[in-house]
């Protein structure tokens, strides 16, 4: 079924594609279609003290809003992230931002956090029935100054606490100038201890945990990727997403789009991205669980990612490719 649609969809931009596609989800599931098929792989996990029915979460930035999380629900993900969501809402870059590297089974984005702001996200979850683990990723406006960008994350933690399993800092885009400085210990340790004194208010005053993510970048050295860990320890941060998007090249450059500027995802993300896990899991072992993104494709790639020391895998771009039924076959693989 999903290859008769994959022609389809692949035949418009992508960009479009990328609607017509949560378009389509969204009227299956408003005229209970999806409900018939509906099918959650059980395979039940607990991380971050948070119970997972299985280990495959949707990535940030497929819904970006959370205009779809009913939708997407009925596909049988374990988790979904929504977002990034920045304060007010942004346009993001000039279209085109999105480029498909089929023969790669790659993805080129320079989005630029297009979303629309808080308040919307606010809206839409206040009208969702889903009540599963939902990640909200937040970040900071592309207009905010990087020395004001705490009160940027200050502000998503105290709007969305309430509504999130977890919050995902995201630090690591590629396509906000500045924000992967953001990574840079002084910055990254100030911002850290800001959230987690918010976080332990909220726990004091609301009794609700609500656990600290933070997504790294793949393309940080050895040093910089050991100041993280460190004080990601130090901090006591719940999880870290490894990782975001790639600004090299590396097994695209033969490709057409090659040159376009923004973040490369998909498999030829994968062996950066899981050097990079198995190198992050050598610093934190096991005091910081590792959600692992980047190039989870199948069933091979999503193994490496569990032993390079995942516990939780995300897709993007393997579930553009493969479609949805990446999700129970990455869920019930051994
Ligand atoms: C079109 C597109 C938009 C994305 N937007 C975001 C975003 O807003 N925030 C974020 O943290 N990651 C974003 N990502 C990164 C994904 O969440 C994921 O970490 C990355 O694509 C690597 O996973 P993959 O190889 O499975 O695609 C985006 C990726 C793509 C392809």
């Amino acid at each position: 079924m999903y290859s008769i649609l994959k022609k389809i969809f692949f035949a418009l931009d992508p960009e479009t594609a990328h609607y017509a596609a949560l378009k389509s989800l969204d009227l299956a599931k408003r005229s209970g279609l999806s409900r018939c098929l509906k099918n959650q792989p059980l395979r039940p996990v607990t991380v971050m003290g948070l119970s997972f029915p299985n280990r495959i979460g949707l990535a940030a930035g497929f819904d970006k809003n959370g205009d779809y999380i009913d939708a997407l629900a009925e596909l049988g993900f374990g988790f979904i992230e929504i977002g990034t969501v920045t304060p007010r809402p942004q346009p993001g870059n000039p279209k085109p931002r999105l480029f498909r590297l089929a023969e790669q089974q790659g993805i080129i984005n320079r989005m630029g956090f297009n979303n629309k702001g808080y308040d919307y996200v606010v809206k839409r979850l206040e009208k969702t029935d889903y009540r599963g683990i939902l990640g909200i990723n937040i970040g900071k406006n592309k207009d905010t100054p990087l020395e004001n960008a705490i009160d940027d994350y200050l502000l998503g933690f105290r709007t969305f606490w309430k509504y999130a399993s977890y919050i995902t800092i995201n630090v690591s885009s590629p396509n906000t100038p500045g924000l992967r400085d953001l990574q840079h210990s002084d910055f990254l340790a100030r911002l850290l201890c800001v959230l987690k004194q918010e976080q332990h208010a909220v726990f004091l005053n609301e009794k609700k945990h609500v656990p600290l993510v933070l997504k790294i970048s793949p393309d940080l050295t050895d040093n910089e990727l050991a100041d993280i860990a460190e004080i990601a320890i130090r901090e006591k941060i719940e999880g870290i997403i490894s990782t975001n998007t790639t600004i090299h090249r590396e097994g695209v450059e033969n490709s057409p789009y090659a040159h376009e500027p923004g973040g490369l995802s998909g498999l030829p993300l994968f062996k950066r991205s899981t050097l990079l896990t198995s190198r992050l899991h050598k610093f934190v072992q096991d005091r910081i669980p590792i959600i692992a993104s980047g190039g989870v494709m199948d069933t091979r790639t999503g193994k490496e990612k569990l032993n390079a020391g995942a516990q939780l895998l995300q897709v993007y771009s393997g579930f553009i490719y493969s479609g949805p039924d990446i999700i129970s076959q990455l869920a019930l693989m051994d």
